[in-house]
């Protein structure tokens, strides 16, 4: 986890001017995705091999399905269910993101990378999931926070976006960006568990309640502990600190301007609240309940359950 190895931020390698250039595989797959079922929704869905993927970065994630290749052994995928600490994991992570299918920038990042996604298992290529691959790391969240987050970050450009509709498509019918979430959770849970050396599934909560085990255990998992020097040095409290919520939202990069090539969001959207229970301020007990019943029950069996944290407000 020490800086001098760390990979390099995906910027750089941009900075030639490249980013630009790559051509978009949206060309290259048009007509298969028109030829998926549609819902249209605050980010339009198609729903391809069981999930339902956001229109707009559909090209993309099936040229990462059909082409990516993993360094080995440097490579790490970074993969969250959307609003369930993605931004948080990058950081402790030091992250590079692929998202548009810049895939000449992708092959140009030097090692080790760090790639990151909302990928569905299942849809993850071979060259990452079969021998041979790379390590991945998954972390997931209370869904009724996950709810609660998305509508209010969805909502800083469609103010009028109706909960109820958000709720039901997390809740109902499974049809939220990258959905199902309990389809998206298992997958990558079922696959911590068949190979623990090569997933470590986190939750957004287990971060809360200790940062600093869990940055330790992915620094290990990623075959780069903290050395006895850097632990004396309190380089693990460090990164917990540089990363923290209140650090970050702070921070004038992430107060101004907006992020993301298709959506346009202003940047301060991807820091809110940074708290686990915050859904009782949005939801009455009935969804709460109906939720978790919901959840409950795709679990059932699987020896996962609700994530849960200290409650707020
Ligand atoms: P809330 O909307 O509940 O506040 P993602 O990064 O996957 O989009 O997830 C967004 C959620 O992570 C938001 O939750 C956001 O506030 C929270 N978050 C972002 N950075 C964080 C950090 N450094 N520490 C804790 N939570 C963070």
């Amino acid at each position: 986890m020490a800086a001098a190895t760390g990979p390099v931020p995906y910027k750089e390698v941009g900075d030639e001017g490249t980013a630009a250039r790559d051509p978009l595989p949206r060309d290259e797959f048009a007509g298969l995705v028109a030829s998926l079922p549609r819902k249209e929704q605050f980010l339009d869905g198609r729903l391809y091999q069981g999930f339902w993927l956001p229109e707009h970065y559909l090209p993309g994630v099936v040229a990462f399905q059909r082409r990516f290749t993993p360094r080995r052994p440097d490579d790490v995928v970074l993969v969250s269910f959307p609003k369930c600490g993605t931004t948080w994991l990058k950081a402790l992570a030091f992250a590079d993101v692929f998202t548009d299918g810049h895939e000449a920038m992708l092959d140009r990042l030097p090692s080790p990378r760090l790639i990151n996604t909302h990928v569905p298992y299942p849809l993850l290529p071979e060259a990452v999931t079969g021998d041979g691959g790379c390590k991945v790391v998954y972390i997931c969240r209370d869904p009724k926070d996950m709810v609660v987050s998305l509508h209010q970050f969805l909502r800083r450009l469609q103010p009028d976006l109706s909960f109820a509709d958000m709720f039901d498509s997390v809740a109902v019918d499974g049809t939220a960006p990258y959905g199902p979430m309990w389809d998206h959770v298992l997958g990558y849970w079922r696959a911590s568990l068949a190979r623990p050396d090569r997933v470590l599934f986190l939750t957004y909560e287990d971060l809360l309640q200790d940062a600093g085990e869990h940055v330790r255990a992915m620094a290990r998992f990623m075959g780069r502990p903290f050395s006895p020097a850097e632990e004396a040095a309190g380089a693990v409290e460090a990164a917990v600190e540089l990363c923290s919520f209140e650090k970050m939202k702070g921070l004038e990069v992430n107060r101004r301007g907006t992020s993301g090539s298709y959506k346009s969001m202003p940047r301060d959207a991807f820091f809110r609240k940074g708290v686990a229970g915050d859904w009782v301020n949005h939801m009455s007990p009935e969804m709460a309940a109906r939720l978790d019943e919901v959840f409950r029950d795709k679990l059932r069996g699987t020896g996962l359950t609700i994530p849960r944290g200290p409650r707020h407000g």
